[in-house]
Formats: structure tokens, C-alpha cells, sequence
């Protein structure tokens, strides 16, 4: 047993770990395609959406970030990443394996976008897709979402939204917002396992997906054939296309289930309360928070400045012995510079958080400080 107070995975409640358990059955039988009906109605209520074009992948959140850039854009077209962290750099990498002309617009972790800058820099390279992380789970940071998704529509772009780390514990609303591919991962604050990735795509997305030139790079990805397999494609007959991970969506669907019975409202409220107080007791042991604004910071991972003269792996290494207890430090370009303690879902208790101060103070008290 490890307390996961990381970024993700996050722990599995019994009750997710008791469906992912049932027997399996196969992948096309047609409890198999209720228990997926049952997943898409999930998906759509998370991300406040009543897109027909919404599926879970059969893969972690890459398979989710692949899929999105895989069928909406094709090679030599023009791509446009907001890199405030390590997800823009890897869309951007995606979208540059598959033969897009990419344009980046960075700034350092913890850092965000102004409309203003996201509309001269959409004027300025006439993308076909533009992306943003959410939740920037690397640096803790929540990206404002509002008035983005009319930017795009009115310039005829798409908006592709990652909410990984943040689905259930910030406010998104993907119709609202005009977002037109938003996607989502198992393991966080849906406390499911890892190995499944909500997608959902709208109108604009599935014209501009289903009316191409050239056929996706990823077979295994194609929207065309995954559209079939989930009964989104209006076909009467779903055709094999490939085996689904039967266990990883009983576990999802449940996960799925808590959130709903739970309500989103009432998800959002909680992690703004649970990660209010851990600010409290982190500033109360002398720590320093990485993002200062604090309307900015992501409430299901929070970032910590690293105290000055210790060494942050020593720090993580001590607790994981002593208190069994899983936090990070940063990820790409907030390597150094953070740490991270992560309480989604089930996890997002003040319990949680009294156990993560203790053991971070713990460890300030018996690690020695090592630089100056
Ligand atoms: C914001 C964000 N996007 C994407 C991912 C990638 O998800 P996965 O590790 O499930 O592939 C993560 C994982 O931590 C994440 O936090």
C-alpha cells in the first residue's frame, strides 16, 4: 500500500477496484456495448458536453493527445502550441512527428496566456488547431479557458483543451466554452486505473476529421474506425477493430458513476476547499508555493517552491521511506524548480493533507540542508 499524492496515478477506491475485478466478458457483446453507452453518458456529464463524438480511448493520456492531433490535422498544415509546461512541448513534438508545421508560443512553467497573445500569435500563423493545457499538472498551474474557443471559432481554428489533471477538479464546460476536442486521463481525479482516455470531439472537429485528403498516420487511433467501435457513426453493425481493455472500462465507468452520484459542483468545491488548507499548512512550515496567484493554481496538484539549500530528490526519497507516501518532484521544464503534492478525487481529503504536511515537515526536520 503507497499513499499516491503525486500527480497520478492516484489511489483506487475499493469500489473502482472491485469493478475493475469482475469477470471479463468479450469486447463486443452487447453488455459490453451498454457498459460503453454508459461511459460515453459519463464523459459527456464530466465535460458538460452533448457531443454525439465521444469515446474513451483504449490507451493513458497520450493515446488521447495522439488521437486528437492524428485526425484533425493533416501533414504540412499549420499547428499552434501554448507551451507553459511539459504538455504543449509534447503536443508540439506529436504534431511534429506527423508532419505538421508547427508554431510554438512558450513561456516558463507557472506561467500563462493573455487572449491578446493567443490572438496575434492565431493571426499570425493561421493554424488549423490550436492547443492548450488546462491543468499544467508540471508547473500546478489552472489556464483561464474563457473567450478562447470564440478566438478560434472566429478564425477558423480548432481549440483542443487537455484536462488530464484537471477534470473534476476545476470548472470546464466544453460547449460553452466553444472547446472543440477536449480529452481527459482514468488515473486522476477519476480515480480509476490508468490505461484509458476520455476524448470527445464536436461538430467542427468531425467535419474537419471525416473530410480529409490523406488517411491518419495511426491505425490504431483513426477516429473513423474508433467512431464505429463506440456506435457513434450512426452504422447499425460494429466491425472488429481492436480489442478494447475490457477491465480498464468497468474501472472507468465506475469512476465515471462516483462523480456523477458525487456531483461536479460539488467535486470542483471540495478540491478548492482541500487544496485551501494545504496552502495554509505548506505557507505554515515556511514553504513558498510556486504559483503566487493563487486564483491560477491548479487545485489538484499543487507546486511547491524547492527550500532553499535542500536537495528535493533527498526530500521525496526520505518521505516514500518513512511515511510510504508518493509526491514528485517536477517533470520537463519544471525539473528543479518544484515539487508536487497531487490529492484528486477519492484522494482529496483534509486527512490526506494533514498526512502529506506531516510528512513533508518530517522530512525539512531530518533531511539535512546540503547547499547553502
Ligand atoms: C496535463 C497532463 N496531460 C497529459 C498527461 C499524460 O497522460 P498519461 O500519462 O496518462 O499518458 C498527463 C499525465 O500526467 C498530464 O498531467
Amino acid at each position: 500500500m503507497r499513499y499516491l499524492f503525486g500527480p497520478g496515478p492516484s489511489n483506487v477506491p475499493p469500489r473502482i477496484l472491485a469493478a475493475g475485478s469482475k469477470p471479463i466478458i468479450g469486447h463486443m457483446h452487447p453488455e459490453m456495448y451498454e457498459i460503453m453507452n454508459d461511459i460515453k453518458r459519463g464523459i459527456q456529464y464530466a465535460f458538460q458536453t452533448e457531443n454525439n463524438m465521444t469515446i474513451a480511448m483504449s490507451g493513458s493520456g497520450h493515446a488521447a493527445m495522439e488521437c486528437a492531433v492524428f485526425n484533425t490535422v493533416e501533414p504540412g498544415e499549420s499547428v499552434l502550441v501554448a507551451i507553459n509546461g511539459i504538455w504543449g512541448e509534447r503536443v508540439a513534438e506529436i504534431a511534429e512527428r506527423m508532419g505538421a508545421n508547427v508554431h510554438r508560443m512558450v513561456k516558463t512553467p507557472g506561467g500563462y496566456f493573455t487572449n491578446n497573445e493567443i490572438t496575434q500569435a492565431i493571426e499570425k500563423h493561421k493554424p488549423v488547431l490550436f492547443f492548450l493545457t488546462h491543468g499544467e499538472s508540471s508547473a500546478g498551474l489552472c489556464h483561464p479557458i474563457d473567450g478562447i474557443g470564440d478566438i478560434c471559432r472566429k478564425h477558423n481554428c480548432l481549440f483542443l483543451v487537455d484536462t488530464v489533471a484537471s477534470l473534476g477538479a476545476a470548472p470546464i464546460f466544453m460547449d460553452k466554452q466553444n472547446i472543440d476536442i477536449l480529452y481527459t486521463g482514468s488515473q486522476k481525479a477519476l480515480n480509476a486505473p490508468p490505461g484509458t482516455a476520455p476524448i470527445s470531439f464536436n461538430d467542427r472537429a468531425c467535419h474537419k476529421m471525416f473530410n480529409r485528403k490523406t488517411k491518419p498516420v495511426s491505425y490504431l487511433f483513426d477516429m473513423t474506425h474508433l467512431s464505429n467501435y463506440w456506435g457513434c457513426d450512426g452504422q447499425p453493425a460494429r466491425i472488429y477493430h481492436h480489442t478494447g481493455p475490457v477491465s480498464g472500462f468497468f474501472g472507468l465507468r465506475e469512476g465515471l458513476a462516483i462523480l456523477v452520484e458525487k456531483g461536479l459542483e460539488e467535486s470542483w468545491k471540495k478540491h478548492k476547499e482541500v487544496a485551501s488548507y494545504l496552502y495554509r499548512g505548506l505557507e505554515d512550515l515556511g514553504l513558498k508555493l510556486f504559483v503566487p496567484e493563487r486564483d491560477l493554481r491548479l487545485p489538484s496538484v499543487t507546486t511547491i517552491a524547492i527550500p532553499n539549500g535542500y536537495d528535493w530528490r533527498e526530500l521525496l526519497m526520505y518521505i516514500m521511506k518513512h511515511h510510504q507516501m508518493e509526491m514528485t518532484g517536477g517533470l520537463g521544464p519544471s525539473i528543479g524548480k518544484v515539487m508536487r503534492i497531487g490529492l484528486m478525487g477519492y484522494n482529496c481529503e483534509k486527512t490526506n493533507a494533514d498526512m502529506a504536511l506531516h510528512a513533508l515537515a518530517d522530512a525539512l526536520k531530518n533531511c539535512k540542508k546540503s547547499k547553502a
